[in-house]
């Protein structure tokens, strides 16, 4: 089993720490070291906008202040991740390259200040960021405090996405298409410019795609963003290497969730550990079960990108200070949350922010030890309750981590497609109907991992595939590789439309033969004036707003079965659902758009049939979540999510981590509660 830090097998509890901010105040910085230990910190997050402190003029490095306190918080068993400074620049940089410096698709540049607003191409910004990330590895790379590079902060988490329209990126981008495609004609083609016009005759007609220009060829949009994803990563890419000259600590950055504008899936590769900032909007409703299965696809997603334990980089121990409305969390929320993430195969609960900042536009936001009362505050004495509770769960939990045998398929490239589409409705919602199909796993209790179009199936008993636009070479035969060998295959409406170009497939779905489905129409319906009904499990449920006409395609040797089909319209009587055996295995094809509860149920039929049924499958209240991560002995999380108690009935007998003792039958669960057991 995989540790998240090598020889360091603990989970981590700690968050970012902005000592930057209190140089002047050695007291605070005492206090500082004398608290974390109280809260149960074993580490924290250094140096992420600390770059004025460490060059505040242009080759002028002051590297002091940052040892001392990486030996002071080693000395008192507190580690350091140590964070390159590239996610805010200094003024000297800003202000006298203007290079730097991002443009909108407006053409306008940014003007200094800020964050996460610099052009990824700049020649320069590489130089200057190289140069302090070299710098840094080079005093404090080889550290014995240091366990981890945090590599910038949240690229691209700007109004912009990362996005820069600048000159030099045009550039590059336009040497990216050179090499992707060879020749215009290639690109021509590709991006079907004939349509309207619309055919380039020279590279330099290529701009990025921007309100008041180029919108409508969907090659180019869906190219840009590739290539606004990929040039990020590349420049992270640069960071690390800048960092490995003298380091081989292992490096992460901190993601953000389903961030549409970067493939995260690409990024990981060049990572050793996966890390991502967690800010649900508790309290939204009357109840938090949409937030707690939102929030858990999130973790599932960061688990996933490397199948593999990752770090909760940053969580607000209260409140934030964005949204429209910052509630604070209520007693016993925060464990619950922070315990969710490790349920999900996070190795660490870390906060933004240690102590709250006296100025700027983040004093208001949450932290461990507040302006006024210091650590004499509830948010306090819960986070050291957290503390102690994770360090007595550490044993059982480390190194553990959950092991799906179902999949999710989730592609960044389909969701740039898809969400570009002028198709049957103006919000195809890709990521909405994902997450709709990863809510009953969640609710029937089965461990899911989300994949992408080019991740192994091997292994997965069952992989859905939800809107499934785009193909991507390869992909249709690696399904039917997949089928053929025994594994079942969910796929939907709108699934095999287009190649890796955006260009309709002609012809027939790439996966006919498997499916055994042909489809002819597309509707997209306002269901309540034209209502529609499937029966399926004894039950009739309500048909959604994307409905598919299909036909069955006759297979002598593997005939198809319709297990459903619409009960009203001019298509009454087409296939809705049908099951197609096809070599060892099967695939099921899903027409429409159904209500909530139908997923559910067909996924629990599919799970029986596979034989991936979780333990507490069928038992559990709505509302409460399990979660189980395997090692030599599997741990599960029973999590409440109710603002009220529960009972759960118990599948076996068993033993609470970490003081062994027994529970059987029926076990009432508290408001927010998480309970630890093992069998
Ligand atoms: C994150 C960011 C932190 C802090 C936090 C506030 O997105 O990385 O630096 O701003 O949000 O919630």
């Amino acid at each position: 089993m995989k540790t998240v830090i090598k020889g360091y097998p603990h989970l981590l509890h700690g968050g970012d720490y902005n000592p930057e901010q209190w140089l002047d105040c050695p007291e605070v910085l005492e206090e500082d070291v004398r608290l974390m230990k109280e809260a149960h910190v074993n580490c924290v997050s250094l140096g992420i906008f600390s770059w004025a402190k460490l060059e505040p003029a242009e080759g002028e490095y002051h590297f002091g202040w940052l040892r001392k306190i990486i030996d002071r918080l080693y000395e008192n068993g507190i580690y350091t991740i140590l964070a390159t400074p590239s996610g805010a620049m200094p003024h000297w940089l800003a202000e006298q390259y203007d290079e730097v410096r991002q443009v909108g698709p407006d053409g306008l540049r940014n003007l200094p200040g800020r964050r996460h607003n610099f052009c990824p191409t700049s020649p320069l910004m590489r130089r200057k960021v190289k140069k302090i990330d070299r710098e840094l590895s080079r005093r404090l790379g080889d550290h014995p405090g240091v366990i981890l590079w945090h590599i910038s902060n949240e690229y691209g988490n700007n109004r912009l996405g990362g996005a820069c329209h600048c000159e030099l990126c045009q550039e590059a981008f336009r040497e990216w298409l050179q090499k992707k495609y060879g020749t215009l004609d290639a690109l021509n083609h590709a991006w079907w410019t004939t349509f309207w016009s619309h055919t380039y005759t020279s590279w330099d007609q290529i701009h990025s795609p921007v309100p008041h220009g180029e919108i409508g060829i969907h090659g180019l949009n869906l190219d840009w963003k590739r290539f606004v994803s990929d040039q990020m990563q590349d420049f992270c890419l640069s960071e690390i290497k800048a960092v490995r000259k003298y380091s081989d600590k292992p490096v992460t950055i901190n993601m953000m969730e389903f961030f549409r504008p970067f493939d995260y899936y690409k990024f990981a590769k060049q990572l050793d550990i996966i890390s991502w900032d967690s800010y649900p909007q508790w309290y939204a409703g009357t109840d938090d079960r949409e937030t707690a299965m939102r929030t858990a696809a999130c973790h599932t997603l960061m688990r996933s990108l490397k199948k593999a334990p990752f770090l909760m980089m940053e969580s607000t121990p209260s409140i934030v200070n964005w949204k429209d409305v910052n509630t604070q969390k209520r007693p016993g929320l925060h464990e619950l949350a922070s315990l969710q993430a490790v349920a999900c195969g996070s190795d660490s609960v870390q906060y933004f922010q240690w102590r709250k900042s006296r100025g700027g536009e983040e004093k208001f936001h949450g932290a461990v030890i507040d302006h006024r009362n210091g650590s004499n505050t509830r948010v306090f004495r819960e986070v050291a309750a957290l503390g102690e509770r994770l360090e007595q769960i550490s044993d059982a939990v480390y190194p553990t981590c959950n092991k799906p045998r179902a999949a999710i398929l989730f592609d960044w490239e389909n969701w740039w497609a898809v969400e570009d589409i002028q198709g049957p409705r103006k919000n195809m919602a890709y990521l909405d109907t994902v997450i709709s199909h990863f809510k009953p796993f969640w609710e029937l209790g089965i461990e899911v991992d989300f994949i992408n179009e080019e991740d192994p199936m091997e292994g997965y008993a069952l992989v859905a595939a939800p809107m499934a636009y785009l193909y991507r070479k390869g992909y249709a035969e690696k399904v039917k590789k997949y089928v053929e060998e025994g594994g079942t295959y969910l796929t939907t409406f709108f699934s095999g439309v287009v190649d890796e170009n955006d260009l309709c497939i002609l012809d027939r779905h790439p996966l006919e033969d498997v499916l055994g489905i042909r489809t002819e129409e597309m509707d997209a319906v306002i269901p309540e004036v034209l209502p529609n009904t499937i029966s399926f499990a004894d039950n009739c449920w309500q048909v959604g707003q994307l409905r598919e006409v299909s036909h069955v395609v006759e297979d002598a040797e593997n005939p198809i079965e319709v297990l459903s089909s619409y009960e009203e319209d001019y298509y009454q009587g087409a296939p809705a659902l049908t099951r197609k055996k096809y070599g060892k295995g099967c695939a099921l094809y899903l027409a429409c758009e159904t209500e909530e509860g139908f997923l559910k149920v067909l996924y629990e039929k599919l799970a029986e049939d596979c034989r991936i049924r979780g333990e507490f499958t069928g038992r559990l209240p709505q509302g409460v979540a399990v979660s189980r991560r395997d090692g030599e002995k599997p741990v599960w999380f029973l999590q409440n999510f109710n603002r009220a108690a529960v009972q759960v009935e118990l599948p076996f007998v068993c033993h609470v981590v970490p003081d062994g003792r027994t529970l059987e039958g029926n076990v009432t669960l508290r408001p927010y509660e998480c309970l630890i057991v093992t069998n």
